[in-house]
């Protein structure tokens, strides 16, 4: 157990990519940023001072915040944003988790470029539970943007409209040769034949699930959101915004280049997609220098089978077998919408689909920024900021026996609000998630703050409860799940962390759209739990 500090300076780095030249805001100049090292149990202390013009703030994606839900860092969620000029500085432990995390700006659009890895290693010995791999790389994927971010996502939220896609998707930062100006700003793993190799894969973009590849080889999923799943062996994965993998993968082939490519994953319709994979070299040594790179072989752009055939595969190492009596049982509908354009609404921010403005919510609810962070204003019971009345069902209208989850006539009157879910400290809560909206493109990859849960089923259509089948045994423990486009999900886990925790769609424009909601975990009945006091250098809004 040891402290492990790091200084992130929040500071803009002029970079070429693509041909072009911007400013970029990066931490320490790095993009992508710093890898946090750390080890279960250690307490990680993150100085953040931001040089730059904008506000900032840094999630530490995976990690539970178990008694700090103060350094957890989604923007007026559980802090007010640190503004120009002014320093925050995160203090949180590692305790009882290990795996690939990720850290990354958690306001506005800065994630693009505001992103790094952060592994955490078991403790002193204590092995992993599968062959200990030679060498370890992580893959963190991402998306570039020759214009400025934040230009871009208020264009897009001005407009009312479809979000304009990525120029590029990168691997460690690096587009490779399929673009522009960049066939040397690719990135290359350099390895030996007969060894076995541990793969991190994180995928930090904006808003692009991706399928990854390498070309001939097998990879084999070992643990996902930094758990430990059953060894499964597949050729393809996809990994949604939020969502951690890693990967073992052996040099079983003749010596010469192989891609590790990236493309996207459109489960609903394959518009506002490009058709460009980012690639990034799998290179034994030895191979000559010029050669060209053997092409990995992708499924297609919605080929959701390769996904379920991965998703069914997900199993945690051990059995867990999750508590069948549930506290609070929760259906949540997720989705997007077009809102109806009223007289107040401006006329230029009508340009979604029937000249309404893209909105999207859960349970009818699209979610608001508060004035202040949620956590400041429960801590202190500040009326007026958020409501309590998350609704735990969807409203009547939503009519789910012939209507289907596409319920086109009612899913344009999504409301406006800052609501939240308060949960009994301990309680043990299913949350069905059924991904519904007239705009089906994608799955949603929902991430939650401060806990992880059981995934302990999913589907197409429209969750049953007589009908859908439950694995209680062995599911996978996640952070970010993919709810199927047209299809459900449902989680469990147990209120045990007193706190304010987000839960919203991974993917930047839906959440910039409403796609999120909070939850408040109390300190129980009796006061079984206590919500920690504010640091003292917490920012002010
Ligand atoms: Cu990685 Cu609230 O996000």
């Amino acid at each position: 157990q040891s402290i492990k500090f790091y200084d992130f300076k929040v500071q803009t780095k002029r970079v070429t990519k693509l041909c072009n030249s911007k400013d970029i805001v990066t931490i320490n100049g790095m993009f992508p940023g710093p890898i946090i090292n750390a080890q279960e149990d250690d307490r990680i202390i993150v100085k953040v001072t931001n040089m730059t013009p904008f506000n900032v703030t840094i999630h530490w994606h995976g990690i539970r915040q178990m008694l700090s839900c103060w350094y957890d860092g989604p923007s007026l969620i559980t802090q007010c944003p640190i503004q120009s000029g002014q320093s925050f500085t995160y203090n949180f432990s590692v305790a009882q988790q290990r795996g690939t995390f990720f850290w990354h700006a958690h306001v506005a659009w800065l994630r693009g470029t505001v992103y790094g890895a952060m592994i955490v290693y078991p403790k002193t010995g204590v092995p992993y539970p599968f062959k200990f791999p030679y060498q370890e790389h992580v893959i963190i994927l991402g998306e570039y943007w020759l214009k400025d971010l934040q230009q871009v996502a208020t264009a897009i939220l001005a407009s009312g409209g479809f979000p304009p896609i990525a120029d590029a998707y990168t691997i460690n930062g690096h587009p490779g040769p399929n673009y522009n100006c960049s066939t040397n700003d690719v990135h290359q793993i350099d390895v030996i034949p007969g060894k076995t190799y541990l793969l991190r894969l994180i995928n930090a973009g904006l808003n692009t699930e991706n399928f990854f590849a390498i070309a001939n080889h097998k990879l084999t999923i070992v643990e996902a959101d930094a758990e430990y799943t059953k060894p499964f062996t597949t050729d393809t994965v996809m990994i949604g915004p939020g969502q951690t993998l890693n990967v073992l993968v052996s040099t079983d082939q003749p010596v010469g280049k192989y891609s590790m490519a990236v493309e996207p994953y459109k489960s609903g319709r394959a518009v506002l997609y490009q058709n460009v994979s980012a690639i990034a070299y799998f290179n034994y040594i030895g191979t000559p220098h010029d050669s060209v790179s053997l092409p990995a072989k992708m499924p297609r752009l919605d080929d959701n089978l390769a996904v379920k055939t991965v998703m069914d595969g997900l199993k945690s190492l051990n059995q867990v077998n999750v508590f069948k009596e549930i506290d609070e049982n929760l259906f949540i509908t997720i989705g997007l919408n077009v809102q109806r354009c009223h007289s107040k609404t401006p006329k230029q921010n009508c340009q979604g689909t029937n000249h309404g403005v893209m909105a999207a919510s859960m349970n009818n609810i699209s979610f608001v920024d508060p004035n202040i962070s949620i956590l400041e204003a429960y801590y202190k019971k500040i009326k007026g900021s958020y409501t309590e009345d998350f609704p735990d069902n969807p409203p009547k209208f939503y009519d789910f026996v012939d209507g289907g989850p596409n319920n086109i006539p009612y899913d344009t009157q999504s409301l406006n609000g800052t609501r939240v879910k308060v949960l009994q400290y301990g309680s043990r809560v299913q949350v069905i998630l059924q991904n519904t909206g007239i705009v089906n493109t994608e799955n949603h990859p929902m991430h939650f703050h401060g806990h992880s849960f059981y995934v302990v089923g999913y589907g197409t259509g429209n969750y049953n409860a007589l009908t859908a089948q439950f694995n209680l045994v062995d599911p996978p423990n996640m952070n970010t799940i993919g709810v199927p486009s047209g299809g459900w999900a449902a989680i469990r886990f147990v209120a045990d962390n007193p706190g304010v925790w987000y839960m919203h769609c991974h993917i930047d424009i839906h959440k910039a759209w409403g796609l999120g909601m909070v939850f408040i975990v109390n300190n129980g009945k009796g006061k079984q739990a206590s919500l920690p006091h504010p640091p003292p250098d917490l920012p002010q809004c």
